[in-house]
């Protein structure tokens, strides 16, 4: 009903809506005033998180998309070699686990048969495992050796948002955690990311109470035979998910790529009007990164993309080249994937409405697929 969805047409957009309450109930106890993360839920010792020595994170979908933004946080922060699988190949290709391997299982619904199988096979090889999960009680924690829950609430729209959210922030903190237990190599590091991370709930209000130039441009891309997205970095991940919203809700084809890529293949897709979605990182952030891929959006414009620039607040090295930009509040590089990513669930699912389809139901998905 109406009420139900609180005013808004559709849950997802309601969903979309309280991204900023779900991260601050996702962050609400975990983080003391010195900075330091605590996980009360995880079951796991200090000592058996200071033992590991690999991680594999498993999921399905927009949950395994979640898990790449997270490879690259915890890898830097941590400095443990971490790898992301879909939970559906992980367990057929026989993986290298011992007692010192922490699988990190991510699942909203905590029921994805993929997923828990892949799990049961990690404790079967005497893996630890530790699950992040929206659903309290569900199989999937419980069968874990550790869980920390995200607080995002009931999501009821088949495509996922606020759970994606929650489930990045998780992973921050997480990884950060891990550092902390661990012996801090980026001290300052973690601490300003701490100090960012509150401040999320409040950028992303922000950054919603200026959505409706996204809503515009949904209606202009809405006949588009195909959307492309790029990005790199932590921007890949949000590339990729992207593209699934899209085919998700749209039925559009749209497909998301590594910047870098571009060059090896994908570039010979470009043809005159093509919408690319360009996810662009901080000009603040470390290496080169920014102009790369300022580069990329040049390449492909000189062969006739229609640009959609998403971009940090007062990046003016994009203008030039953005037949549409968005911008969204400034972060560190490593936590932009909770901003860059809301602009695009507005897009999938604005589109998905200007194209007449039901974005709460879309047709051959069910919000949790409990057979393999
Ligand atoms: C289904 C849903 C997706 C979700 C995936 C994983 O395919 O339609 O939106 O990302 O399952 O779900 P989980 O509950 O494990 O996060």
């Amino acid at each position: 009903s109406a009420a139900e969805k609180g005013g808004y047409d559709y849950f997802m957009l309601k969903e979309i809506a309280e991204q900023p309450q779900a991260i601050a109930d996702t962050l609400l106890g975990r983080l003391k005033e010195n900075g330091e993360i605590v996980l009360d839920e995880v079951r796991l010792s200090d000592q058996d998180l200071r033992d590991a020595d690999k991680i594999f994170i498993v999921a399905c979908g927009t949950s395994y998309h979640a898990g790449m933004v997270a490879k690259y946080a915890i890898e830097h922060w941590t400095r443990i070699p971490c790898e992301v699988e879909l939970a559906s190949e992980f367990r057929y290709r026989d993986p290298v686990l011992d007692r010192s391997t922490l699988v990190v299982a991510i699942s909203q619904s905590g029921e994805t048969m993929d997923t828990l199988m892949a799990l049961r096979h990690a404790k079967e090889q005497k893996a630890r495992v530790l699950a992040i999960c929206n659903t309290n009680g569900s199989t999937i924690p419980r069968e874990s050796d550790a869980v920390l829950y995200t607080h995002g609430g009931p999501e009821v729209a088949v495509a996922s948002t606020k759970a994606f959210l929650t489930q990045v922030v998780a992973c921050y903190l997480i990884g950060l955690h891990l550092a902390q237990v661990r012996g801090i190599k980026y001290a300052d590091e973690v601490a300003a990311v701490v100090d960012q991370l509150q401040e999320m709930p409040d950028k992303l209000r922000e950054l919603l109470a200026g959505i409706e130039p996204v809503r515009e441009l949904a209606r202009e891309l809405k006949a588009a035979p195909t959307v492309l997205f790029i990005g790199r970095h932590v921007g890949f991940p949000v590339a990729l998910e992207g593209a699934l919203k899209l085919k998700e809700l749209a039925y559009m084809h749209a497909e998301g790529f590594a910047a870098g890529e571009l060059k090896h293949g994908p570039i010979s897709l470009i043809d005159q009007g093509t919408p690319v979605v360009c996810i662009v990182p901080s000009p603040a952030g470390r290496g080169m990164l920014h102009d790369k891929i300022v580069s990329n959006i040049q390449e492909i414009r000189a062969r006739g993309a229609r640009t959609i620039v998403i971009a940090e607040q007062g990046d003016e090295a994009v203008t030039p080249y953005a037949d549409h930009l968005i911008y969204v509040p400034r972060t560190p590089t490593l936590l932009a994937p909770l901003v860059t990513t809301v602009p695009l669930q507005v897009l999938a699912c604005e589109i998905a409405a200007a194209r007449g389809h039901d974005v709460d139901q879309p047709r051959n998905l069910a919000k949790s697929v409990t057979v393999e």
